[in-house]
């Protein structure tokens, strides 16, 4: 497998793969892969000739008491597992290749990044949409793939992409989960034993209030008891659990359509998020 290093060597080398008549897929991670980042990589596969993995800890993306410093990192393996699944490149720039002067222009997607993750982390989504258009600047894909389990993220990336006329498909692939239900996030290796048996309330509760909306509960009530059952577990601090439309993420006057349930909580130090898409 090639490791590309540069912007100019990527740009030069989908600028190829493009004359040859390739069809680019992309999937971009901050690395320290797991099942749901090879997911990805299946799903990019079944849309493309060759698929582009990049791996880039953003620290744009990052607020100034997150965890850049500790976010889990391991390039071999990360290739490694990446090849074994048929990606075909991958791109690992420095910080310094990515951002080498200061960053003056900034991708901006407005209504959808005020709520949810966006309402506690400041200037996070500026720096993923910046990050991503950059992104989709060096390595041309025709395709990218993202992940459910950053269901906002998600939303943001089709909204910029629409937006800004992107001349790129966005596929939205599902959440790969642990046999407990833990959906599957590089920050899981961070959790101590403890709190990694505990953070399965997450996912607990989201399939509870999921169970419950389709049955015809009221979704207030279901919302109060699922905060209550977190909020219940020593040393998780709950940030939001919350219902909304998808992909717009407006707050839901009645139940119909697709409705978004989302939750953030904190397990010691690592921040941990997940959801649950229900249509109703
Ligand atoms: O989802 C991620 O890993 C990151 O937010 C992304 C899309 C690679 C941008 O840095």
């Amino acid at each position: 497998m090639e490791r590309i290093l540069t912007v100019r060597d990527m740009q030069a080398r989908a600028e190829a793969l493009r004359r040859e008549g390739k069809r680019i897929g992309f999937v971009p991670t901050m690395g320290y892969l797991h099942e749901g980042h090879l997911s990805l990589i299946d799903e990019a596969k079944k849309h493309s000739d060759i698929v582009v993995v990049s791996v880039f800890v953003n620290p744009t993306q990052f607020g100034p008491h997150e965890d850049l410093e500790s976010y889990p990192r391991d390039i071999d393996r990360d290739e490694a597992l990446a090849a074994s699944r048929g990606a075909g490149l991958m791109f690992y720039p420095s910080v310094k290749e990515m951002y080498p002067g200061t960053q003056q222009t900034w991708v901006q997607v407005e209504d959808l990044t005020g709520v949810l993750c966006g309402a506690s982390r400041e200037g996070h989504f500026r720096g993923v949409s910046t990050v991503v258009t950059k992104l989709f600047h060096i390595v041309k894909p025709h395709v990218a793939v993202f992940g459910q389990k950053d269901a906002q993220q998600a939303a943001v990336i089709m909204k910029m992409a629409a937006d800004l006329n992107m001349d790129i498909r966005i596929l939205v692939a599902p959440i790969v989960r642990e046999a407990d239900g833990l959906a599957m996030s590089s920050r899981n290796v961070r959790l101590t034993p403890e709190n990694r048996k505990k953070a399965v309330i997450l996912s607990q509760s989201l399939f509870g209030i999921r169970e419950g909306l389709l049955k015809g509960q009221p979704a207030g009530a279901l919302l109060e008891e699922a905060r209550a059952a977190i909020s219940a577990v020593p040393g998780a601090k709950l940030e939001y659990l919350e219902l909304r439309s998808y992909p717009a993420l407006e707050e839901l006057t009645e139940l119909r359509g697709t409705c978004l349930a989302a939750v953030a909580a904190r397990f010691g130090d690592v921040r941990l998020i997940d959801n649950v898409m229900i249509k109703i």
